[in-house]
Formats: C-alpha cells, sequence, structure tokens
C-alpha cells in the first residue's frame, strides 16, 4: 500500500497560497533527495553506475541542481534540455543526449558539451560525421523489437515503437563505428515505462546483457556502458506498492554475474534514466476548488486544468487527491474534478470518492512531480502555474514563476492591451 499523505497541513498550504496563489506545483526537497539516495545506495555494487535524471521529467534547474548535488546525471533529449543541465553543474559525460529526429546543431551542441551521444538510428551514424564529426564515445539505443513480450499502455510494443536500432542494426552500427575510428561503445534502450515489477527491469538487464556478450563473441568489440532507460513506475493508486529497489538491484546483479562476470566481461558500467520514480511522488499540485455545478453528474471544478497536469486527460491516468483538512472526513460523496479547459476530458477524477467539498477548499494531486508541469501548454489561453519547493530546512521557495498574461502575448506583434491585467485575472 502507498501512502497518500501531505508534507503539509491545511495551516501550513494556506499560509503558502498568501504569498503564491493556486495553482502551483510544489516539490518537498527532502523526500526527494532521500529517494535518489535510495536508488544509488541498491545499486552501489553495480561498477561506476549512474542515474542519468530524464529531465523532460521536471525541467527545473533547482531540481536538477539538488540531484547534481547527490551524485545524478541528466538524460537531455533537447538543446533546451542540455542548456539546463550545463546551468545546473551537469557536464560532460554526466550528460546523456538520447534525442530523436534531432537536427544538427543539438548534435553539436551535445558533443561541445562532451555528453554521450545516444544515436537513435542507423543512418545518424553518417548524418552525425557528416554534420558535427563523430566523438569517441557513442552509445546505441536499441530497439528489440517483438523479443520482448507484453508492453504496457504508456510504451506500447516495442515493434510498433519509432525508437531504437533493430538488432541486426545494432551489429552493423558498432562495426561501422569502429571502422571510422570510434574507441569507446555504450548501449542504451528503453522498453518499458511506469512499470511496477520488477521482473520486468531484471529481463531488460538480461536482454541487454546477452547483447553486449554477444557483440563482443561476434565483433570483438567491448561495450563499456549500458543504460538501462527508465521506466520504474510510482504506485499512483493507493492500493499499489512502490517497486522494491533492493529486489531489483538484487535481480540485476544476479544476471550481471551469470553473463557479464562468466563471459569475463566485468567491469560493465550500468546506467539508468529514470524521471518519474525520481521526482513523480514527492510534487503536489496544489488548486482551489472555484465552482461546483451539479446536472446530471455532480463536478468540482478546481482553478487548475489540464494545461497544468495532463496525464488524466491524455492517458486517464488515476491521481490521487486530498481535500486539505478534509483528510479524516469520510468519503460519502462522488465527484468529477474538472478543470475550466474547453475540452470535456479536461477531468482529474471521474467519479472519484471524495469528502464533501466545497468553493474554496484546497484540493491537492498527488505524484505531480514528474511529467506534470512539464507537460504543460498553453492551449485555450491557459497560463502555466509556478513551481515552489518546500526546502529540506521547511523554507518555501519559488523555483519558477507562474506565466503571465504578457508572457503569452511575448511572441505576438501585438499591440498594446488598455486592459486592466491584474483585475482581469482576478479568480
Ligand atoms: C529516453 C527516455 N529515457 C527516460 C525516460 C524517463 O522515463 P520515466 O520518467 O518513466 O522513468 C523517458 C520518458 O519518456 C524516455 O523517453
Amino acid at each position: 500500500m502507498a501512502e497518500k499523505i501531505l508534507p503539509f497541513t491545511k495551516t501550513e498550504l494556506e499560509e503558502i497560497i498568501t504569498h503564491y496563489p493556486t495553482p502551483f506545483h510544489i516539490y518537498d526537497e527532502q523526500a526527494i533527495r532521500n529517494n535518489v539516495r535510495k536508488l544509488l545506495t541498491a545499486f552501489s555494487w553495480a561498477p561506476g553506475f549512474k542515474e542519468y535524471f530524464a529531465v523532460k521529467a521536471t525541467p527545473n534547474p533547482h531540481i536538477l541542481k539538488i540531484l547534481q548535488e547527490e551524485g545524478v546525471g541528466a538524460d537531455c533529449s533537447s538543446l533546451p534540455e542540455l542548456i539546463l543541465s550545463k546551468q545546473s553543474g551537469i557536464t560532460g559525460e554526466n550528460i546523456i543526449f538520447s534525442s530523436n529526429d534531432t537536427p544538427a546543431a543539438e548534435y553539436q551542441a551535445a558533443k561541445d558539451l562532451g555528453a554521450i551521444i545516444n544515436l537513435d538510428d542507423i543512418s545518424h551514424i553518417e548524418y552525425l560525421e557528416k554534420h558535427v564529426g563523430l566523438p569517441e564515445l557513442i552509445s546505441f539505443r536499441y530497439n528489440p523489437g517483438p523479443l520482448l513480450e507484453g508492453g504496457n499502455d504508456i510504451i506500447g510494443y516495442p515493434e510498433e515503437a519509432k525508437y531504437g536500432l533493430t538488432r541486426k542494426q545494432i551489429f552493423e552500427a558498432y562495426k561501422m563505428i569502429q571502422s571510422k575510428g570510434v574507441k569507446r561503445f555504450a548501449l542504451h534502450t528503453m522498453v518499458i515505462s511506469n512499470e511496477l515489477n520488477p521482473d520486468s527491469f531484471v529481463a531488460t538487464a538480461a536482454m541487454m546483457f546477452d547483447l553486449v556478450v554477444e557483440v563482443y563473441q561476434k565483433l570483438g568489440i567491448r561495450i563499456e556502458m549500458i543504460d538501462l532507460g527508465g521506466g520504474i513506475g510510482i504506485p499512483y493508486r493507493p492500493e499499489q506498492q512502490a517497486v522494491d529497489l533492493d529486489a531489483v538491484s538484487q535481480g540485476v546483479r544476479k544476471v550481471y554475474e551469470d553473463k557479464i562476470v562468466a563471459n569475463g566481461l566485468h567491469p560493465l558500467k550500468i546506467t539508468m534514466e529514470c524521471g518519474r520514480m525520481i521526482t513523480g511522488p514527492y510534487g503536489y499540485l496544489v488548486s482551489t476548488v472555484l465552482h461546483k455545478k451539479e446536472i446530471y453528474k455532480n463536478y468540482v471544478g478546481l482553478d487548475a486544468c489540464m494545461a497544468n497536469l495532463m496525464r488524466p486527460a491524455l492517458y486517464g491516468s488515476y491521481h490521487h487527491i486530498t481535500v486539505a483538512g478534509k483528510e479524516n472526513l469520510s468519503l460519502d460523496h462522488v465527484y468529477d474534478v474538472t478543470g475550466s479547459l474547453c475540452e470535456n476530458n479536461d477531468k482529474f477524477a471521474i467519479d472519484r470518492n471524495l469528502p464533501r467539498t466545497d468553493i474554496g477548499d484546497i484540493v491537492v494531486l498527488h505524484d505531480a512531480g514528474a511529467h506534470g508541469h512539464a507537460m504543460g501548454f498553453n492551449y485555450n489561453g491557459k497560463l502555466r502555474s509556478a513551481e515552489l519547493l518546500l526546502t529540506a530546512e521547511g523554507a518555501v521557495k519559488m523555483i519558477r514563476r507562474a506565466e503571465t498574461i504578457e508572457d503569452y502575448f511575448t511572441t505576438l506583434d501585438f499591440e498594446k492591451c488598455e486592459m486592466n491585467l491584474a483585475a482581469a485575472t482576478k479568480k
């Protein structure tokens, strides 16, 4: 069971809201630090183990800095993500650039930073060589195709996924870069997403270790690093269980010994690029109930919308909801909890049992710390909200201000509006 408790009381939230109006995301620094330490400790047996945080999950330099202090690197997929990492003190091979459909300028920036470039296709070898030049170390993203049974709602089936090189291409690709003078080799995959079953990670590691051995046996090429991707899930639902990282680690260790050590290929650096499990459970979307509506169903309307947290609308995902101060009341009301977008799927919850909820109540959506604020957008003229940090010392710090209407108009050649914008944004 996953406990769904808030790291702040209703009174503390009310105090925060007097300084920072809802909606906002707030992250719990100490909980993030403790969590990442758990992952690193679990894999401390693995030679040179490195977690490259998937920047796309929470692209905020303050969060990246915290992770950098804990020894975590960055998994980037775009130029802005590379810049965010660099500005947060993450550089060189502490960055893996795992992009797809990538323009030359972004490869150039990655190479200039000394990042590990992870190519998504065999044709990108020539593209990289022509536009940027080949670096000393190259990684390839492996798509195992129908070899891997299963899949899930988010990642789908590898053979249907646009990512990576086929098994046959992997061998051709290593041969090709070796002939072009590349000296160091890495291998990456990302075949599972939001997965709670530890066996899936062990199976992925076993598949990758087998490939490392086969590449060595067939080509004489020694891969120095494998990246098992992200994809460790989090218990969004209270009845779910967090992944037992020690069980994953021990399972991976066993296959490492059976395959890598047994074939004389120790040490092989093992890396991951988790996003969701690092920050997801430790970020909260805080909003206020603006309206209630009773028609064929009962609705609670928030001042947040799917522009603040898109996962429920996009994937039908469950996010637990706490009505601050009503934690101990019985869940004897059923509501659809909605946002203000002109889209009927702008619902944070459908038929959710909650305590009686009233206008002005503070509603907190759990597990919004990864792929939450980051997936925000401006459709319908919605503005992206602020991000706050509950610091390890217990203070609250704004780490990204909310967008303003002026921000929304900055890319337009647009006559200045004479309206009083402050009045126009009042709730
Ligand atoms: C290449 C790559 N690595 C890592 C991640 C992070 O995944 P997660 O946040 O589920 O751990 C993603 C997510 O989209 C990804 O595409």
